[in-house]
């Protein structure tokens, strides 16, 4: 575990949220770079990530080095107060490199090989491009470790954001010394992956391969263990990196960015977070807003609430969406804010200047191709302006919240793979439903990953927690019994870490603490709904639950001749266990949260008349608690009741506007 070191910043430079972008001066001509610097001054600009996709351009040829015009960016930067988040440039490959060496080139489960022509076209296991890239890194860390304009150190880019699963020869080799490590001997990896089904007995690791296209479904322990060894796998590729940056270069701290995004699920950031010394995010909005704050908080949980660093989103279109519509007003500011509201402490774009040519010149950026007349650059300038007056926030923790939602990517992995009770269920959209109905209600959530502390926490909300090792059910039961108050949900408990089911009835893990007994899962069709005596309606799943304890109290039934108790509660030691067995979605949470909540003593954070329409934040440092208050809607908000000395905004709130709240 790396301790948290934020960006080198020269001596006495006031602390502020530093603001930028990926920066590619070498799409450009010379010239252009003078009028990029008098424009990064003009919006604020003071660190911009360089050389991200400059492998080509610094390394010609296997023999040729061209490190001239990057030390005339970082220099140009230096001189004018921008520093330089640089980049191991590992990202993307050259063509001579994959024309020479085809064997770096990823290969998918139907066994097609990806052509170099896109970007990130290598294996994280291949021995070739690890030398190469490793040697790449020594040069660079070599000839710019000592320049007092690099901040940090921005490992590869958005790893596996392309070639996460590699299914080529490559990988099955390091898959086998994966899982030898794992497993030590064969009989243990044939009991986990419970081989005896459809005679799938290994005699040696050597039999053992990726989860390759196969005649149906694949042993789903494999797919699981693949799932950890591709994570793994890639986790290692930024341990070698680091580790050549922590030795030529001790001082600068190292980072990478992850992409706590969406269904983006390859890999286990929690695990690679240890591995950095701050944590980095990019994130895209689709069209959800709620998404953002939800990916915003997940991130400051893996970042365990120490500031962290908004390395990408956009300040108005993406170019990757089936549709790609520009921000509305008062969006990009907004967004960056949210990020800012969860703990980060800097604001960065892809990317500086909009390209003119490429696969992403249609993609927003800080100058956007219609130069600086324009709306997107004027709120690219004011967002400056903005950040650099909220430096009350900088180095402030995310304020811890009684509520945690667990996040837990070994459920995820498991409870999505295939030959289940149904196809149709989304771990992410769960965690979300129960995120957004605490949204709505102005309580505040924290999302955890599932080794969090949880003493803490007044109420722990682990939604599909398929996974759970003996030591996971231990934590949870013994945070229930000794005063926490534990709510679960459907599909919860089922199997351990080898995805064998708990026996004896489900939520196998669970079925104890909370005194209930489930024979079958009952899934719904798509678009098929139950009735709950509480008003409100299950969609995905249902269970016909057994109450097995006489101290479990039912808060709510299905209105079906075949179900009966819905929602139970029961109280254990000093706390309680709550179990959900259907998806009631965020309205139905909602209905529900406060039978929930208010035994645990907690409430809304905010007068009634702002539920629902405001998200409430909060970080706390030096300068004591800073709340923002961000409103979700398209129509103005009056804040009232709400008290303090307002660090940016008013008691009135324009649409999609954000108030920063000081006390
Ligand atoms: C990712 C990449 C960037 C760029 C953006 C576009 O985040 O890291 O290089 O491609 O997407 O949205």
């Amino acid at each position: 575990m790396q301790t948290h070191r934020w960006l080198r910043t020269p001596d006495g430079t006031a602390p502020r949220i530093s603001y930028g972008a990926d920066y590619n001066p070498e799409q450009w001509p010379r010239e252009v770079w003078d009028e990029d610097v008098r424009l990064m001054k003009e919006a604020g600009v003071d660190v911009v990530s360089v050389a991200i996709f400059s492998w080509a351009r610094l390394q010609p040829a296997p023999d040729e080095w061209d490190f001239a015009w990057l030390d005339e960016v970082i220099d140009l930067m230096h001189a004018n107060g921008i520093g330089v988040d640089l980049a191991t440039a590992t990202a993307s490959p050259p063509p001579w490199l994959t024309m020479r060496h085809p064997e770096v080139l990823p290969v998918t489960a139907e066994g097609s090989t990806l052509s170099q022509g896109a970007r990130q076209h290598w294996r994280p296991t291949s021995p070739v491009f690890r030398e190469y890239a490793l040697t790449l890194v020594e040069k660079l860390a070599e000839r710019y470790g000592s320049h007092p304009g690099v901040v940090a150190w921005h490992v590869n880019n958005e790893l596996g954001c392309h070639n996460a699963y590699d299914f080529s020869d490559d990988a099955a080799r390091a898959f086998r010394a994966w899982l030898l490590a794992r497993y030590e001997t064969v009989d243990a990896l044939n009991h986990a992956w419970g081989t005896a089904f459809w005679s799938q007995r290994y005699g040696s690791f050597d039999e053992v391969l990726p989860p390759r296209l196969a005649a149906s479904f694949p042993n789903p322990t494999q797919q699981l263990d693949f799932a950890r060894f591709s994570s793994d796998a890639l986790r290692g590729h930024l341990i070698a990196e680091r580790e050549i940056l922590n030795r030529v270069t001790p001082d600068i701290p190292v980072t990478t960015n992850f992409m706590i995004t969406g269904d983006t699920k390859f890999a286990d950031y929690a695990d690679w977070a240890r591995e950095i010394d701050f944590v980095s995010n990019d994130h895209y909005v689709t069209q959800d807003r709620d998404e953002l704050a939800f990916s915003a908080a997940l991130t400051s949980g893996v970042a365990r609430h120490r500031p962290w660093f908004l390395m990408e989103h956009s300040t108005s279109a993406v170019n990757w969406q089936p549709v790609n519509r520009p921000k509305r007003s008062g969006e990009l500011f907004r967004d960056s804010l949210t990020h800012v509201a969860h703990g980060a402490d800097a604001v960065c774009f892809f990317q500086w200047r909009q390209a003119e040519a490429g696969a992403e010149k249609y993609h927003s950026s800080m100058v956007p191709h219609g130069g600086v007349d324009t709306r997107v650059f004027r709120d690219v300038v004011e967002l400056g302006r903005i950040l650099q007056s909220l430096g009350d926030v900088v180095g402030a923790d995310r304020d811890p919240a009684d509520v945690a939602i667990l996040f837990d990517w070994e459920s995820w992995w498991g409870s999505e793979l295939d030959s289940h009770p149904t196809e149709l269920l989304r771990y992410r959209a769960e965690a979300q439903a129960w995120w957004n109905a605490l949204l709505d209600a102005g309580v505040r959530a924290d999302v955890v990953p599932a080794d969090a502390e949880l003493a803490g926490y007044r109420v722990v909300i682990a939604p599909v927690l398929y996974s759970v090792p003996a030591a996971l059910r231990k934590r949870l039961e013994a945070y229930a019994t000794s005063g926490g108050h534990l709510v679960t949900t459907y599909f919860s408990g089922t199997v351990d870490e080898n995805d064998h089911v708990w026996l004896g009835g489900y939520p196998g893990a669970f079925r104890d603490l909370l005194g209930i007994r489930v024979e079958e899962f009952r899934p719904l069709y798509a678009g098929e709904t139950v009735a709950l005596s509480n008003g409100t309606t299950g969609s995905l799943w249902s269970e016909p639950i057994d109450i097995v304890a006489d101290d479990v109290e039912v808060l709510a039934t299905y209105d079906h001749d075949e179900l009966g108790p819905a929602v139970t509660r029961r109280p254990v030691g000093s706390g309680s266990a709550a179990y959900v067995s259907t998806r009631l979605g965020s309205a139905g949470v909602g209905a529900l949260l406060p039978a929930l909540l208010e035994p645990a003593g907690v409430a809304s954070e905010l007068p009634e008349a702002l539920r629902g329409e405001i998200e409430v934040t909060s970080r706390r440092g030096a300068a004591g608690r800073i709340r923002f208050l961000i409103n979700r809607t398209d129509a103005p908000v009056e804040l009232t009741g709400i008290e303090g000395e307002w660090l940016h905004g008013g008691e009135t709130l324009p649409p999609r506007g954000v108030a920063v709240v000081k006390g």
